[in-house]
């Protein structure tokens, strides 16, 4: 059984955040944030806005465009880092669109959550016994980020995007080719530490999200005597997130050497060279990224899709968004090949070969 995307939706915030806007509340300027990251403003949640609406909004663009009715989903896999309950926010899209015969769970893997949800929604089509995948890709680090942090806050959007990935008996495919890796121990470079908390009987190295990028840990446990009380367990009031810490230059130094690798990989598989790339359409993290991974790979300015200067970096949304706006205004066209790769926290990296 081969696969096809046959539809695509994307939804934002309101809210619109300027550079100027920005330059109220920190150190910076419209001129510094543009000439180094290619972004001049974003949307962030608002009101009553969430995640799991946005998640929503764009799920529905896609079906209709999929001409798929919600009933016919078999799976839907939402790829975030910033769900709104810890179990996970699958099931909640799940109910809200009323894709009642499917099953739904999150996938978490930061900026490149879409790109590994597209392969799992290729895998379980080709297992068989599921025709329409609905993959997500939906963040809202405007919840975590510090405003205060000039060096990230600028950086970051809300959004979300969605494609509808259908079985097709014909063989055809629309993922080419991919390629998917992690290094755990480039992971310091990027983070977003759960649980910070207080330290029992003066350690604080074990327990509960101890250890290094755990934010301090929780320990839970008994004393020297082997005794257990209250005193043992977090209270509500340690139980907190901490904000997005980032190393800016390693992972800038780190996309710039392994997307290109990444892409190559999959294009490998595919049997594709990047002459026959239709589009680069990379996760929206920084203009200087973008050129500098299509110049490795020799990719002209005029085939390489970016729209961060609207909406920076909206993690697991950025590349779905990109995609469903280039669908959308006719830049991608049925048939084009277009190459993609997510890249972030973990570390992870993934790149995809997909036909349209
Ligand atoms: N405005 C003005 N000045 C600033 C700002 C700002 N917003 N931020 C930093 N600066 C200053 C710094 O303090 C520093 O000043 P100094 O030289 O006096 O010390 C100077 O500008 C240079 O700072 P750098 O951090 O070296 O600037 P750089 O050119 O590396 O740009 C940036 C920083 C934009 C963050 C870049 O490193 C980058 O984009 N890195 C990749 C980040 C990324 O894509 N992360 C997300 C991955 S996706 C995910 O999984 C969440």
């Amino acid at each position: 059984v081969g696969s096809r995307l046959i539809g695509c939706g994307s939804a934002v915030p309101s809210c619109v955040i300027s550079n100027d806007d920005l330059s109220v509340v920190v150190d910076t300027s419209d001129e510094w944030i543009m000439s180094r990251t290619g972004i001049r403003r974003r949307r962030i949640l608002s009101g009553d806005e969430s995640l799991t609406d946005l998640a929503v909004e764009s799920s529905r663009r896609a079906l209709e465009m999929a001409n798929v009715a919600p009933s016919e989903v078999d799976l839907v896999l939402l790829c975030t880092s910033t769900p709104e309950d810890m179990f996970g926010s699958a099931c909640k899209v799940q109910a809200a669109i009323g894709a009642t015969n499917s099953i739904a769970f999150d996938i978490t893997a930061a900026c490149s959550g879409f790109v590994l949800g597209l392969v799992t929604a290729t895998r379980f089509i080709r297992g068989g016994g599921y025709k329409n995948v609905l993959v997500v890709g939906a963040d809202a680090l405007s919840r975590y980020v510090d405003w205060t942090d000039r060096g990230t806050c600028i950086l970051f959007g809300d959004g979300s995007g969605a494609v509808v990935v259908q079985a097709a008996e014909d063989g055809s495919d629309g993922l080419l080719g991919f390629d998917l890796r992690s290094d755990g121990n480039g992971g310091r470079h990027l983070k977003l530490p759960i649980l910070t908390g207080r330290c029992v009987n003066g350690s604080n190295t074990g327990g509960v999200g101890g250890g290094e990028g755990g934010g301090g840990g929780i320990a839970v446990g008994k004393d020297q005597e082997g005794h257990i009380g209250s005193e043992f367990f977090p209270s509500p009031s340690d139980l907190h997130c901490k904000t997005l810490e980032m190393n800016g230059r390693d992972v800038f130094r780190f996309a710039v050497r392994a997307v290109p690798e990444a892409l190559e990989a999959a294009m490998e598989e595919a049997g594709l060279t990047p002459g026959l790339i239709d589009w680069l359409l990379l996760h929206q993290a920084n203009q200087r990224i973008l050129d500098s991974v299509a110049a490795t790979l020799r990719i002209p300015q005029e085939r390489v899709i970016s729209n961060l200067i609207d909406y920076g970096n909206t993690s697991a949304a950025s590349i779905p968004l990109a995609l469903d706006e280039a669908v959308r205004s006719g830049q991608i066209k049925p048939g084009h090949v277009v190459a993609t790769a997510g890249f972030g926290a973990g570390l992870t990296w993934a790149s995809a070969i997909i036909r349209w």
